[in-house]
């Protein structure tokens, strides 16, 4: 991809106290590019996440948006078109689907866009349409991953930042997961990071592959080249 990266890390560093949680992380995302964030616990993959949507604290680096440097913060971030979906399926368990999505729009100003959106959302995922006046907390939990992938998509972001979206889910809800991150990168061409440790899996819808160890980028590429190498196995392994 050559086209000028829409969101860049540059040399990013967090550090919680002592936690030393990345070290000089630089990574780009490109218009449309889906990537896959891996590597083992404790790695600092959610914390690339934060450190791009203004929630973890930055020691070092900077964070580019369309080559431009800003101060992220939750708010602007998401005003620029970052969409955040954070580990742990966080839905408001006693709102309905359809006041959920509310909220995830609450930055868009015009009203009728506002409906609007809900309902393209609600389309996509029919089984939220289906359940719209339900309370999220009867749902199932992929149902509530769901509606909190859909909550994110309220805003129709250029980057949607995706953290393990498949956690604690079954088998096939996770196939059905990973179809509809595909499909909405493919139709809306949304660039998409995904934190995801069904790697075998991942690797195969993804473009790019970052591989983070200790808080450094131990790989960067294509997913088949990281498919193919062996550093998985050693980060997973603890021999990198
Ligand atoms: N709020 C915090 N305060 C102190 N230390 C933190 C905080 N958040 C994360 N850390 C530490 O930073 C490091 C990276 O954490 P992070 O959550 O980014 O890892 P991760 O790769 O997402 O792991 P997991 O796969 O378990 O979700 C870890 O050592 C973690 O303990
Ligand atoms: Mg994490």
């Amino acid at each position: 991809m050559q086209s000028e990266p829409l969101l860049q890390l540059k040399n990013i560093s967090v550090h919680y106290g002592g936690v030393h949680a990345l070290d000089g992380v630089n990574m780009d995302v490109h218009e449309g590019e889906f990537i896959a964030l891996m590597g083992p616990n404790g790695a600092g993959k959610s914390t690339v996440l934060k450190a791009i949507f203004g929630i973890a604290p930055l020691h070092d680096g900077h964070i580019i948006w369309r080559g431009e440097k800003v101060i992220p913060a939750p708010h602007k971030m998401a005003r620029k078109g970052i969409a955040f979906v954070p580990q742990g399926r966080r839905v408001f368990q006693s709102l309905t689907v359809e006041e959920n999505l509310e909220i995830g729009g609450i930055i868009v100003q015009d009203k009728e866009e506002r409906h609007a959106r809900k309902h393209e959302v609600m389309e996509f995922f029919p089984v939220l349409k289906k359940k719209r006046n339900m309370k999220s907390g009867a749902l199932s939990g992929g149902e509530q991953q769901m509606v909190a992938l859909a909550r994110g998509l309220m805003i129709d972001p250029k980057v949607l930042l995706l953290d393990e979206p498949s956690l604690g889910l079954a088998p096939k809800i996770v196939k059905e997961m990973f179809e509809k991150i595909r499909e909405i990168n493919e139709v809306k061409h949304t660039a998409i990071v995904v934190v995801e440790h069904n790697i075998k899996s991942i690797l195969e819808i993804v473009h790019t592959a970052c591989v983070l160890d200790k808080g450094k980028i131990a790989m960067g590429g294509e997913a088949n080249a990281v498919a193919e190498s062996d550093i998985l196995e050693k980060v997973f392994l603890g021999k990198a």
